[in-house]
């Protein structure tokens, strides 16, 4: 039997948190502030120009995705982020050449406000970087703890009603799922004992889940992926 989930309105700000202001993020970033600009479209995003079919195809019904389900507009989304490297993200967008230097400069003042957050970083689990801008603490259960406050502070500095958080960070080493990844409790355990097979995106999963907001992950690791958080993410926010 299909379960009818009740979606509420949007309201207030919505603010986006990424672990990892690289390639991707800023180019997100950097995209949705161009478009508020009106110095672009949103090509490719399937929240403001895909369209969803309304009863049989005959019936040529193909309105906006946005117009049938209630989405915040781009214009009320915030961003923040968490990087071992301290560069804004005007700073990380050039560096990215991803987009170009002259579409950037047109939004430099709104970019350059976006300063990565310290992150939880590990060079264990992705080998090719060594940055400084990194948080310390003697249990991985702490860096959650630390990374929830991040995240208080940022709801609260931007006025946020809402929070979504999406792993954009470089992609850890290959981890097994294994004993510790598979109930809450389990999970819980092993970030208070450090144990090895829970690597950084995981503890911002963790934190993120914890405080009941939504979780994607925008690379190939584990991440989110286990039993453990499924739990968890259930326990948050029962639907
Ligand atoms: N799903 C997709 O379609 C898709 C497409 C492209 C890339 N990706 C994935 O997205 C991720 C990012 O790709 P990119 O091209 O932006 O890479 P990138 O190297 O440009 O950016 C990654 C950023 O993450 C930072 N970082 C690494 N570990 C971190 C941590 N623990 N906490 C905070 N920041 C951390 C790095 O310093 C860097 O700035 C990669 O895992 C990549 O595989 C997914």
């Amino acid at each position: 039997m299909t379960k009818k989930i009740k979606i509420e309105k949007p309201k207030g700000k919505l603010g986006i948190l990424m672990p990892g202001l690289g390639a991707v993020a800023t180019t997100t970033i950097a995209g949705v502030h161009a478009v508020n600009k009106g110095l672009g479209l949103p090509i490719g995003s399937l929240t403001q120009m895909g369209r969803m079919r309304i009863g049989k195809r005959t019936e040529n019904n193909q309105p906006f995705i946005k117009d049938v389900i209630a989405l915040q507009p781009l214009k009320n989304v915030v961003f923040g982020g968490w990087d071992i490297f301290e560069d804004n993200v005007y700073e990380s967008a050039i560096h990215a050449k991803v987009l170009e230097e002259s579409l950037l400069k047109k939004i430099k003042p709104q970019l350059e406000q976006i300063k990565p957050m310290k992150a939880v970083f590990d060079h264990e689990y992705v080998k090719r970087l060594n940055g400084k801008y990194i948080k310390k603490a003697k249990t991985k259960m702490e860096l959650a703890n630390a990374v929830m406050k991040d995240i208080e502070k940022f709801k609260k500095d931007n006025d946020c009603d809402r929070l979504v958080m999406v792993w954009c960070g470089s992609t850890e080493i290959y981890i097994e799922e294994g004993d510790v990844h598979q109930t809450m409790e389990s999970l819980e355990k092993g970030l208070e004992e450090n144990h090895k097979d829970i690597p950084p995106s995981m503890i911002y999963a963790y934190a993120a889940i914890k405080m009941g907001i939504p979780y994607a992950n925008g690379a190939p690791n584990l991440s989110c992926d286990v039993p453990g958080m499924v739990e968890l993410a259930k326990k948050q926010r029962p639907l």
